[in-house]
């Protein structure tokens, strides 16, 4: 059971105070009967809402896929910095969405944004090492023997080495480009490795986390709500 107007507001009908006086102005029914009172319970999964006239479902879990772009902090509010859910529309910015996971400010590329606790449980609980994988652009020459390297994992300054990592080069050069797949997440990980080898990591992009690939149509900035299929997926 949740209050008419938290119904109304998670579902991106409007800000609590307009829903508020929509429900007042008589444009808010439940089950037929219009329904005055922003504060009256109602049941999210049965009872039938209507918004001047159009029928609202109650989403309880949102999924959004988000091409992060750089300039903003994986955080859900910061006093100084935006944060990546400022990038969200106002009817998509339900109070309780948060990033699944953190990339750093400079970092592109895909986060998860939900309000599902126990999927970002799942994903982020280091016991499930699930693979992230990243493009990465480095100052200096990635040559073969680095792929050995990093699968022996490297040492970044922790009490361990890292897990192995899959390094596979797609350029090498001055500046070279390479794909990274590593199965934790500690901080500034990917930067560290590179930097443990001598290299300083000058772009870097998520593009994959478990089976979820990043969309390659959404622009820096711009994201989707995941499909039913991805959601599963994702889910495990
Ligand atoms: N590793 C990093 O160094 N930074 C990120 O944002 C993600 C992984």
């Amino acid at each position: 059971m949740i209050r008419l107007d938290k119904f109304l507001t998670d579902m991106g009908c409007g800000t609590r105070s307009i829903i508020k006086n929509l429900v007042r102005k008589g444009k808010v029914s439940v089950n037929g009967e219009i329904i005055k009172k922003p504060e009256i319970k109602i049941n999210e999964d049965e009872d039938v809402v209507l918004l001047d006239g159009e029928e609202i479902k109650y989403n309880r879990y949102e999924y959004f896929m988000l091409n992060k772009p750089d300039g903003y902090v994986s955080a859900t509010t910061d006093r100084n910095e935006k944060t990546v859910l400022d990038l969200l529309k106002a009817e998509d910015r339900r109070k309780d969405l948060f990033p699944v996971g953190r990339l750093d400010k400079d970092t592109e590329g895909l986060l998860v944004i939900s309000n599902d606790g126990e999927m970002a449980h799942k994903i982020l609980s280091p016991k499930n090492h699930i693979a992230k994988t990243y493009y990465v652009k480095v100052n200096g020459r990635i040559e073969n023997e680095h792929i050995e390297i990093f699968e022996k994992g490297i040492d970044i300054g922790e009490k361990n080495i890292t897990k192995p990592g899959i390094l596979k080069i797609i350029k090498s050069g001055d500046i070279s480009e390479a794909e990274l797949t590593i199965y934790e997440g500690k901080f500034h990980q990917v930067k560290r490795m590179f930097e443990a080898v001598g290299m300083k990591v000058v772009y870097l992009k998520r593009i994959k986390m478990g089976t979820l690939g990043l969309d390659e149509t959404l622009k820096p900035g711009e994201y989707r709500r995941l499909t039913l299929e991805e959601t599963e997926q994702l889910k495990g």
